[in-house]
């Protein structure tokens, strides 16, 4: 399985930081932002990874991480998002890379403490669809949200709304997601939203209209870190856990190479 990060965006909550570089290159503690989606990846046995950005600071991407190797990424790729499209618009790019297998898609802002090992190794082995990653916070109007079909507890889900003003629970869909190969074919059918992008959650929507639909909750702590607020949080969470953070004394074996494509 292959892995792709979405690093686009304009970073226009973070000015005047992202006017000299991509929002995804701003320190998280000890290190550059975008580490951490790659340390989550490789923590899940995925080192070919598509990084998809855009607008003018793209460049500097290719300075920090040059091929990868020195990260333990076995095989590096980019793409240019041209304009403001959205993360489904994107992930339209990452359609070659992907070449006909699944894939995890992260979004670069986003930084948990723990692994989705397993939900990886699970999604490999589900037949086709899709698989979200849940995490409940205190502030559901920010984020994709669930809603059940009846007991929260018994897990099912009605449908994920974005950015609901009264929120049905407060549990968020986070930045991974994990996709068989007809997520492209779903991002070039769908409609901008009312702000304008091609939504993830209109993808994620379509898996579960069809009851193809899976989803994990994740263990221990995420955050995103595209306002001053959450860059701060993903910094204070990073230096006071430690978060399993990236191991740069060498590369790591990949588990699911382009060999063994699910
Ligand atoms: C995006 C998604 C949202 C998801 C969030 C996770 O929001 O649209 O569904 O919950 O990422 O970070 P955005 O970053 O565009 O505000």
């Amino acid at each position: 399985m292959k892995g792709i990060i979405l690093a686009g965006g304009l970073g226009s909550r973070l000015r005047p930081l992202t006017l000299v570089t991509n929002k995804h290159l701003l320190p998280v503690y000890d290190r550059p932002m975008i580490y951490y989606p790659i340390q989550c990846l490789l923590n899940a046995g995925i080192d070919e990874i598509l990084v998809v950005t855009g607008g003018e600071h793209a460049g500097d991407f290719l300075k920090l991480l040059k091929n990868g190797k020195q990260l333990g990424v076995r095989h590096l790729e980019y793409a240019y998002q041209e304009g403001e499209g959205g993360i489904a618009d994107a992930l339209k790019l990452a359609e070659e890379f992907a070449d006909g297998g699944k894939i995890c898609v992260i979004l670069g802002d986003n930084i948990i403490e723990g692994n989705i090992r397993k939900a990886a190794a699970d999604f490999f082995t589900q037949r086709t669809g899709a698989k979200v990653i849940l995490k409940e916070v205190p502030d559901p109007q920010r984020f994709g949200v669930v809603e059940f079909d009846g007991e929260p507890a018994k897990g099912k889900i009605k449908r994920i709304i974005e950015k609901p003003k009264d929120p049905p629970s407060n549990m968020a869909v986070t930045g991974i997601y994990f996709y068989d190969p007809d997520c492209f074919k779903v991002c070039k059918e769908l409609k901008p939203s009312g702000r304008g992008e091609l939504e993830i959650t209109d993808v994620n929507n379509y898996y579960l209209q069809r009851g193809d639909l899976t989803a994990d909750v994740l263990e221990g702590w995420w955050t995103d870190a595209g306002t001053f607020e959450s860059l701060y949080r993903a910094t204070k969470y990073v230096a006071e856990s430690g978060a399993n953070l990236l191991d740069l004394t060498g590369p790591r074996p990949g588990m699911f190479g382009t060999q063994a494509r699910g």
